[in-house]
């Protein structure tokens, strides 16, 4: 069994066109890039830790208009499969997606550069969601230290360290957040914000409806906005990932739904490191009109 706690970066992740990747993930790498996207594919696209799993509950809900027990026939990673995931036979994003009737809901975590071809190409609709990079650190720090297939994060001044530098899997925040803002008026994308969500979730509910397409009843919007609470999704075996093995996922370590709030980086940052992150981020961001909000 592959031991989570030990050994270095270069043991995991290696590099995709310049990017820090899984190992396993980049061996069938093919067959991301040949990947065939079908005309009424919803794209949900993230980079790591920024509210995925949340997102993905709303668009299934959506997509099954509400019926709650249809959601929770089966995992989370099995109704949306995780395009570019893969672990040898064990664990195949791309074939799950091959096997799936459509309409397919695909979670992706790839920067606008990766994405495969074909999405664009067929006009597929995307949702990307966006974090503040401080509460997206913090919660990637913890998934680091749950997950196997990780190398050890140190402590959290290092992880972050390693952050600001894109030596994480799908490399630096900043220039992934950066591309997907610039395609933000592509009528074929809608960009939302984790800290929107945080602060008034029916009004971010009915704007993914409208973006979908679909009519907006009072019920129905209800119906989403509590199946997809953070109590609910914590308490649910279908969203909360607690069907994986602790090899996989040690939920004693952190559980995967952790805090799920704006603002837990003021419990992990000293005011020191917090000083040197906005002075790099500040450089980073220089020229781009994307703001976040970093507490609510
Ligand atoms: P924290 O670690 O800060 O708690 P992803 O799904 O992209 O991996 O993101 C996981 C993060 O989203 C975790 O953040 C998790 O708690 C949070 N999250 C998951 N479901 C949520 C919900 N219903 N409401 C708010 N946050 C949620």
């Amino acid at each position: 069994m592959m031991d989570s706690s030990k050994g270095d970066d270069s043991e995991f992740f290696g590099r995709v066109h310049g990017i820090l990747m899984y190992k396993d993930f980049i061996k069938y790498w093919d067959d991301v890039e040949t990947f065939q996207a079908r005309s009424d594919d919803i794209v949900i696209v993230t980079y790591p830790k920024s509210g995925t799993t949340w997102l993905s509950e709303i668009v299934d809900m959506i997509f099954k208009e509400g019926d709650v027990e249809k959601c929770k026939k089966d995992a989370i990673f099995n109704r949306i499969p995780f395009l570019e995931c893969r672990k040898d036979d064990m664990m195949n994003g791309v074939e799950q997606l091959t096997q799936m009737a459509s309409p397919r809901i695909v979670k992706t975590h790839l920067s606008v550069q990766l994405l495969p071809a074909s999405f664009w190409e067929k006009n597929c609709k995307m949702i990307y969601l966006c974090r503040n990079a401080k509460d997206v650190a913090v919660s990637y720090y913890y998934f680091f230290k749950m997950v196997a297939g990780h190398p050890n994060p140190g402590t959290f001044q290092e992880f972050v360290e390693k952050f600001m530098d894109g030596q994480v899997p799908y490399g630096p925040w900043y220039e992934h957040t950066k591309s997907w803002w610039e395609m933000r008026n592509n009528q074929h994308l809608l960009f939302l914000f984790y800290e929107d969500m945080k602060e008034d979730i029916r009004r971010e509910v009915i704007k993914v409806m409208r973006f979908l397409g679909r009519k907006t009843s009072e019920e129905l919007v209800e119906k989403i906005v509590q199946h997809t609470s953070f109590q609910e999704m914590k308490n649910n075996p279908s969203t909360n990932y607690t069907t994986l093995p602790d090899e996989v996922m040690n939920q004693k370590i952190s559980p995967f739904m952790r805090k799920g709030i704006a603002g837990d980086w003021k419990n992990h940052f000293t005011v020191a490191l917090n000083e040197k992150f906005d002075m790099h981020y500040e450089q980073q961001m220089k020229g781009s009109t994307l703001k976040l909000r970093t507490e609510i």
